[in-house]
């Protein structure tokens, strides 16, 4: 009986996959300051050249440079588990597959990028990097691969997830980073956002504004983004890509795929290459979940928006609750974001991705379930998954069908136990976010420019 399936080091794969070439409607640009299609040149303050070829690339195939395997190679490929415990607990008609991605050393998908981010820097001879967390999961593994390529890293943390998750800060610091809560008083924007909001718990919108503002200040210094863009996407395609070669090993092929969704990119990682079958023909149920705090796909707009607060970045043609939007302060930090990835939105938009939202304290339930059958304790985010996983297989038991599930376990939670603590303790609210409070955040795109067809 397999448990588990891990493939040798010489199966990581040596090219990522790149959705752009296969898309069913071509992307909307990202518009500049002027509201037209953006040209590498308006981005090469903030990010480098090379990552800008690759966020507009339509190639299908990118070849992944040996420096960045090597690095992963430290933890890749992931193991691919069966959840045969959970199955029996959920007693449903169903296999649950899952991509352990908390075996990286931060503890999640995040440093599929960010050692690919840190290394295109690092050719392009940037000293020092500067970047936003919710969670700290992204922060902490930008840090580490930073002091792997040699590079300074400023982290600029959102400030409930600071206060309620020290232990982030201090990976952070181990791996020589510098950890600050956002908003802060080292930019502009941040001490405008303290000035008028002295108790705000902060968001990954203004933690963005503060790290891009930081960066294109100096010219050996460049901003980077854990998510949404579409080379981070790429980036995280080698989960999806290991995926299929393992599910061939286990003789099975899934029926529904899952991934939990903040800015897209976990979720991506795993769906891109099974949305490629998908559109060439399979039937695939693929589904990102967001929380119901912050419901961007299932409740949210179609729309062009920035993807910061303070409006620094260009427009980007995505799912969105506004710019001005500050989720509520839920555990999954990870999760708060206003917008959603453009390859992500696209596709959902295109019918290829069936998008679920779900309250927290429904996703605490699923992940002491899985802790208390499978054994590991989940990051909040991925929290989100599992409950959808437990919908997925009561509905197949409703309905008496088979059915085969994978999904995305993207991270762990043993920096993030205070969640579970005041769930277990039955503190934890649910957030009934209203219309009235979804179309006043959406009031900040009222004027913008609409995406082609909206
Ligand atoms: C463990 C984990 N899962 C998921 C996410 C959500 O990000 P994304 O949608 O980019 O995967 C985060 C973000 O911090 C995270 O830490």
């Amino acid at each position: 009986m397999t448990t588990k399936i891990v493939l040798p080091d010489s199966e990581l794969p040596k090219q990522w996959y790149n959705i752009a070439a296969d898309l069913p409607t071509p992307m909307d640009p990202p518009l500049n300051q002027a509201h037209l299609p953006v040209k590498p040149e308006d981005l090469e303050k903030v990010f480098p050249m090379n990552i800008i070829e690759q966020e507009m690339s339509t190639e299908r195939w990118i070849d992944i440079p040996e420096p960045i395997r090597e690095k992963l190679a430290l933890w890749r490929p992931s193991p691919l588990y069966r959840a045969r415990n959970f199955e029996k607990l959920l007693d449903a008609p169903v296999k649950i597959y899952y991509k352990n991605e908390g075996v990286s050393p931060a503890g999640s998908h995040k440093p599929n990028t960010a050692i690919a981010q840190v290394y295109y820097n690092k050719e392009f001879g940037i000293k020092k990097l500067t970047t936003e967390t919710g969670a700290g999961q992204w922060g902490s593994a930008l840090s580490m691969a930073c002091s792997m390529f040699g590079l300074e890293c400023k982290v600029y943390m959102v400030r409930i997830s600071f206060d309620q998750k020290p232990f982030r800060k201090m990976m952070m610091q181990v791996w020589g980073g510098n950890c600050v809560p956002s908003p802060s008083p080292d930019t502009a924007f941040g001490r405008k956002i303290l000035g008028e909001y002295p108790d705000t718990p902060g968001s990954l919108g203004i933690a963005i504004s503060e790290a891009i503002e930081d960066a294109v200040q100096d010219e050996h210094t460049r901003y980077s983004l854990g998510s949404v863009l579409n080379h981070v996407m790429l980036h995280q395609t080698v989960i999806g890509l290991e995926a299929q070669k393992q599910m061939a090993i286990a003789g099975d092929y899934p029926d529904v795929v899952i991934g939990c969704a903040g800015g897209g990119s976990n979720f991506a990682g795993l769906a891109f290459p099974y949305a490629l079958d998908k559109i060439n023909g399979k039937d695939i149920d693929i589904i990102p979940v967001e929380p119901a705090a912050c419901p961007r796909l299932t409740r949210g707009e179609f729309a062009y928006d920035h993807g910061d607060t303070a409006g620094m970045t260009p427009l980007l043609a995505m799912y969105t609750l506004g710019h001005a939007f500050v989720p509520q302060p839920i555990h999954a930090g990870g999760l708060r974001y206003h917008g959603m990835a453009p390859m992500v939105s696209r596709l959902v938009q295109d019918g290829l991705f069936r998008p679920m939202n779900i309250g927290q304290n429904e996703c605490y339930k699923a992940a002491v379930m899985w802790a208390r059958s499978e054994g590991f304790i989940s990051a909040p985010e991925t929290s989100h998954a599992l409950a959808a996983v437990v919908a997925e297989a009561r509905k197949a038991k409703e309905e008496g069908k088979e059915k085969t599930i994978l999904f995305n376990w993207s991270g762990h939670g043993l920096m993030d136990l205070v969640g579970y603590d005041r769930y277990l303790r039955g503190e934890l609210n649910d957030v009934d976010l209203t219309d009235a409070e979804i179309a006043e955040g959406l009031q900040s795109i009222k004027g913008l420019p609409k995406p082609a067809g909206c």
